[in-house]
């Protein structure tokens, strides 16, 4: 079909995060500057900005900073227009109960079965029902923003665990209106989510989307083939393996920028071998877990030790919260304390980073890599192995992955697979990845590559939305009974 303008049509996708592909800093009273957020979930949703097949994206979300005056918002407003964006804006007390209470401080460590904070659960408990009332505010919020933007034949696809109650805000909203739900972390099984306070109502909230989808199998939600049922409703219930932007990375690597990166690198770490870790600084990346692992190596392979260098890139991520805070602490300790024992004069083992590097800065630190690290102790599928494999493809250095993260279903057959707990088994693995012959190298990074290359964010997202379109709304089922 066409729309007026003789332009072809193309179908209107909202696309709606709590986080924005796009946070933004603040310059001054009217003026803002956007950057790239770190994350999954933005990594995969960047490629519709390249244009997915005929849909045209438009993201709703927060923009990650607190607004308060007017002039601030219009102007932020207009800055992310140009960039697809849409803000909705987020209080103080929001974002301390909706977005580092209830969202990170609940839900996450749950859906990666740590439980509740440690030395707060009581705490925790009191807060519980504010925080999922400031959790149901916040979705309603969202909701706002998506109805005044919505257009009739859009759809409408909600992402992540912040936003379990958004379907049902909006098909209160519109009954007709197409909505998908997506899930980044693994939904934890029925043992884990039942502990929660809340855990039928956020149930029955998700389930009022048309469909249904996480990177991995859905454990928590018991159904048939063809989905769940929920009060007389089918709703469709499917795995949908995420992916990256393969081409973006490995066109990154021609350029000049990033050659001049590899070059510098190579010339730094000439003599070592360099490992390398790449994580938001979140308990669930196993990074504690990780550089004991190393020093474990470092202890039984005297050898190795000025030969062997591990980087790890932590990017801050939701600073505010209390068990964030403790675990930079403690990560902190360890690096200081192992290279204290293994440092010499002139070299350290661990160079360990609190920010986030640009892309170019990161495709070449994937691409002078030997071996990457990725100990999650829970992941939904964890991109930045997927990442490394795409920049892989001269060095056809080793992954090193856990057996939870999601990517262990479609890149073990290619990586070295450990249980991150088990610290003698990490450290006999960097032992075989760093002896590895190129031959066994390649035939591993082989496998890996054609997956990370074939099963792509496009492809993902394709799907989901194609599958999204074919599911049939409720309102049409009825007028057609
Ligand atoms: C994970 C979540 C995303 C989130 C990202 C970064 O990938 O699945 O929803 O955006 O972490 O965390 P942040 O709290 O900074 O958005």
């Amino acid at each position: 079909g066409e729309r007026e303008g003789g332009r072809p049509f193309k179908q209107r996708l909202l696309v709606v995060a709590n986080r924005l592909p796009v946070s933004a800093i603040r310059k001054g009273e009217d003026s803002w500057s956007l950057e790239i957020s770190a994350g999954g979930l933005v990594s995969a949703l960047l490629v519709l900005y390249k244009g997915v097949k005929a849909l045209e994206a438009r993201w709703i979300g927060w923009a990650g900073v607190n607004v308060p005056d007017e002039i601030g918002q219009k102007a932020l407003t207009k800055a992310l227009a140009e960039k697809r964006c849409i803000p909705v804006f987020l209080d103080e007390e929001i974002v301390h109960q909706y977005y580092n209470g209830y969202c990170n401080n609940i839900l996450w460590p749950l859906f990666h079965y740590l439980g509740l904070p440690q030395e707060d659960r009581l705490a925790t408990t009191r807060s519980f029902q504010s925080q999922f009332e400031a959790y149901q505010k916040a979705n309603q919020m969202f909701a706002d923003v998506v109805n005044k933007h919505y257009e009739e034949g859009d759809v409408v696809w909600c992402h992540d665990y912040h936003l379990m109650f958004l379907p049902q805000c909006l098909k209160n909203y519109n009954r007709k209106m197409k909505v998908g739900w997506f899930l980044h972390t693994p939904f934890p099984s029925s043992e884990i989510h039942r502990t929660l306070p809340s855990r039928s109502e956020l149930l029955h909230a998700v389930l009022e989307a048309d469909l249904v989808g996480a990177c991995t199998r859905i454990l928590g939600l018991e159904g048939t083939p063809e989905g769940v049922e929920n009060q007389g409703k089918l709703t469709r219930v499917a795995a949908f393996p995420i992916g990256i932007d393969s081409e973006r990375f490995i066109r990154a690597l021609d350029l000049p920028q990033v050659k001049g990166h590899i070059k510098e690198l190579q010339e730094r770490f000439k003599g070592r071998k360099v490992m390398l870790g790449v994580d938001r600084l979140d308990m669930i990346k196993g990074i504690p877990q990780k550089i004991l692992a190393f020093e474990k190596f470092l202890e039984e392979n005297p050898d190795w030790r000025d030969k062997v260098v591990l980087l790890q890139i932590a990017v801050p991520t939701r600073t505010d919260v209390p068990e964030y805070q403790k675990l930079t602490s403690q990560v902190h300790e360890i690096v200081g304390r192992i290279n204290g024992r293994f440092g010499t004069l002139t070299t350290v083992p661990i160079h360990h980073l609190d920010r986030s590097l640009d892309f170019h800065a990161l495709c070449a630190l994937y691409a002078v890599t030997d071996v990457a690290l990725v100990t999650s102790l829970r992941d939904g599928m964890n991109l930045v192995s997927y990442e490394f494999v795409a920049c892989q493809d001269k060095k056809k250095g080793v992954l090193i992955l856990s057996e939870f993260a999601g990517a262990a279903q479609s890149l073990g057959a290619g990586a070295i697979l450990v249980n991150p707990w088990n610290i003698t088994e990490v450290a006999a693995a960097i032992a075989k990845a760093l002896n590895m012959q190129s031959e066994e190298r390649e035939k591993r990074h082989k496998h890996n590559f054609k997956h990370v290359t074939t099963h792509t964010a496009q492809e993902w997202a394709e799907t989901f939305v194609s599958e999204l379109n074919d599911t049939v709304v409720e309102a049409q089922l009825r007028t057609k009974q």
